[in-house]
């Protein structure tokens, strides 16, 4: 049967080959270790739980409007002026089937066949796959380590095309954790508005950022941004599938035209539960939450380093480490996915290949989620330096 020719260049992720593995061995009975998938291991706040449990008996079934709830725009743009003194009108908020969603809208809002979008490499994968299902393209922008892998101005001067509307970038990024500036933020949005271009910055991970370390948020920069945010990751919300983008005015409605034709609505028991998390016990536990998430970070990073691991970037947010292997003893440390293999059918430990993230040095790369408790990193650490003996 025939294919669309663009499925040509969309890959999966090289670390489900890993997971079906895992799941093999725990099967066979082995004791696992999972540091691969990117997902918070808390599961939803319990007020959340029975929000969405509330509205689902009081037969809150049936579509929204395609933007998504008023009353949950009006939270989200309250949240942006308590948490970052930010005022965004509830108008420029756009609810979408989470930031995979509001990434896919947004490109294909602003996207025409063959035009070019500046990437970060390493970066999340899927950015130049979504893009791929629309005929765009991606430019793999090969972000430095001492840069701690941001996209500088002037790799926008080098790397733009006429062809080339904008950037896209996550602070704090997957894989590396590692936030953009105030000052690294505003050079890159002036060198992209001297071009007329466009800035698209994916926030997935802005409440997960540790040790006083303040992202900052780009929703008032001007006409030509777009942020990404979602409910997966600070709070906990994976699996209900939400997200939402803050547009300029502007395209509100063009994009509100296109989500009633891609996805009419976002899911609505979920944003009912959404609602929820605005509350301060809620977010009182969100902040507990991170405070593990910090000690966990705080304790693997260093960790690490001892075994020989070298980590380029700063990790200060998200939930990873995104680790050199190259300098390590081993005999596939130029070689992250026989590494990760290795690992996982030696000593039970499940961490992501680089090649999943980068094309430039993701061979010698791996990222650990740290989404486990302490004693079970603790017990990684121990696995993981048995690997490293046995190799020599
Ligand atoms: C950087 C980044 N953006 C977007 C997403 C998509 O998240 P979701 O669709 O669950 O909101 C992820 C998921 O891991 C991510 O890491």
């Amino acid at each position: 049967m025939k294919l669309a020719k663009r499925l040509k260049q969309i890959e999966p992720f090289h670390v489900m080959d890993l997971l079906a593995k895992a799941k093999t061995l725990q099967q066979q009975g082995r004791d696992i270790i999972h540091l691969e998938v990117g997902e918070p291991d808390f599961d939803s706040p319990q007020a959340v739980i029975d929000g969405g449990i509330r509205a689902l008996e009081q037969g809150l079934t049936h579509y929204t409007g395609a933007t998504g709830l008023p009353e949950l725009k009006q939270k989200i743009a309250q949240f942006y002026g308590e948490r970052y003194g930010e005022i965004v009108e509830p108008e420029r908020i756009v609810i979408t089937p989470g930031a995979s969603g509001a990434l896919q809208l947004v490109a294909s809002l602003l996207m025409d066949p063959g035009e070019t979008l500046l990437l970060t490499d390493p970066g999340y994968p899927c950015n130049r796959h979504f893009l791929a299902n629309i005929n765009a393209d991606g430019i793999l922008v090969p972000t430095q380590a001492q840069d701690d892998f941001h996209l500088t101005p002037q790799q926008v001067a080098h790397y733009w095309q006429d062809d080339t509307i904008g950037a896209l970038v996550a602070s704090p990024s997957n894989p590396t954790g590692s936030i953009m500036s105030k000052a690294e933020l505003t050079a890159l949005h002036d060198a992209i508005s001297e071009r007329d271009g466009l800035l698209l910055v994916d926030e997935i991970y802005h409440g997960l950022t540790y040790n006083d370390a303040k992202p900052h948020s780009a929703v008032n920069y001007g006409d030509n941004v777009f942020v990404i945010n979602s409910f997966s990751k600070y709070f906990a919300m994976t699996g209900w599938r939400l997200g939402w983008v803050v547009a300029p005015k502007w395209a509100v409605p063009s994009l509100d035209k296109l989500a009633q034709n891609l996805f009419l609505a976002p899911n609505t028991p979920a944003q009912y539960a959404a609602l929820e998390v605005f509350k301060p016990d809620v977010i009182a536990e969100l902040e507990r939450r991170k405070g593990e998430f910090a000690k966990r970070l705080d304790y693997l990073l260093p960790q690490l380093q001892k075994l020989g691991f070298v980590i380029p970037a700063q990790p200060q947010g998200a939930l990873y480490i995104y680790a050199d292997i190259s300098g390590l003893n081993h005999p596939h440390n130029q070689n992250s996915m026989q590494f990760c293999l290795d690992l996982l059918n030696e000593k039970g430990l499940a961490i992501t290949p680089g090649i999943d993230f980068a094309h430039e040095q993701g061979h010698h790369f791996v990222r650990f989620a740290y989404t486990c408790d302490v004693p079970v990193l603790q017990e990684a650490v121990s696995r993981l330096a048995e690997f490293l003996n046995n190799s020599k």
